[in-house]
């Protein structure tokens, strides 16, 4: 039996659940990191017997640029199992963007899981979600990755059944790359840079200027791949106004479960 793991991860908690569900599949794997642009301009389809898809949320939905790429692949009635990965605020609409995906694109959607990663934005006094996935989570990722490779195994490919999201329209309507209004695009301690041009290669949308370092306003999606990867702390992301961060925290105070369904 042979996987295929299509992962994006811009600061690595869907990157470890991605690696505890193919230890529980057990089985030959080839993961396509879809992070970077370069790995996803010369992504070529192979042949597998399953293919997961695992993105991390963002603004309720699977992120504009992951959905455009996926819809290249053709499923040919492959099974599928999509995972949304969030931070403890909620996975919104990603369930049935994938549900839809897999009727247009031809794929036998057999299982979804929705697990949740230490949020983005979280902060010591907003901590939301902080240090998950944790042990238990990943444990419960790769229960999920032992239940596919069963499944597989049975050949039982029964639909599964997604849970419609409740949200009203005006979050489901949120525009594209929203997260732009709650969260400044990361500035850069003058002092503390060494012009490595890390944050360059590390953006996953090439909003970053490999000479100036200077930041695209407009392309930057708020993921803080860059804010994570600087070597010397010199990238630094804000929310927009004060009150947001106490307002975030509150909201993602509750402690939410991974969920699974196959
Ligand atoms: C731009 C942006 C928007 C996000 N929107 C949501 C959201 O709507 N709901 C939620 O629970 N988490 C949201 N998150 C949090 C991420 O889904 C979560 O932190 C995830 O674990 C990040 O995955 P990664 O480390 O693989 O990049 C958002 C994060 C970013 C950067």
């Amino acid at each position: 039996m042979k996987a295929e793991i299509i992962f994006f991860s811009a600061t690595g908690t869907t990157k470890n659940i991605v690696w505890a569900i193919s230890r529980g599949l057990n089985c030959e794997t080839q993961f396509t990191d879809i992070t970077l642009p370069e790995n996803r301009n010369k992504y070529r389809p192979i042949h597998s017997d399953i293919i997961i898809i695992a993105t991390p949320i963002y603004g309720e939905r699977i992120p504009r640029f992951v959905f455009e790429f996926i819809e290249q692949i053709e499923g040919e009635g492959r099974p599928l199992a999509v995972v949304s990965v969030y931070g403890n605020m909620g996975f919104g609409i990603s369930l049935e963007q994938f549900e839809t995906f897999a009727l247009n694109k031809h794929f036998c959607l057999i299982a979804a899981g929705t697990f949740i990663g230490e949020h983005t934005f979280a902060k010591k006094n907003a901590p939301v979600a902080l240090g998950r996935p944790n042990e238990a989570d990943l444990a419960e990722a790769s229960a999920f990755g032992r239940k596919i490779r069963r499944k597989l195994e049975d050949g039982s490919f029964d639909p599964i059944i997604i849970p419609k999201s409740k949200l009203p329209m005006f979050i489901t309507n949120f525009p594209d790359r929203g997260t732009r209004f709650l969260i400044k695009q990361p500035a850069v301690d003058l002092s503390a840079c060494s012009k490595c041009g890390v944050c360059a290669k590390k953006c996953p949308v090439g909003a970053i200027d490999s000479k100036t370092l200077l930041i695209d306003e407009q392309k930057c999606i708020r993921c803080y791949a860059c804010v994570r990867s600087c070597p010397n702390f010199a990238r630094l992301a804000k929310f927009r106004l004060g009150f947001f961060e106490p307002v975030f925290g509150y909201m993602g105070a509750r402690k939410r479960d991974n969920r699974t369904f196959l």
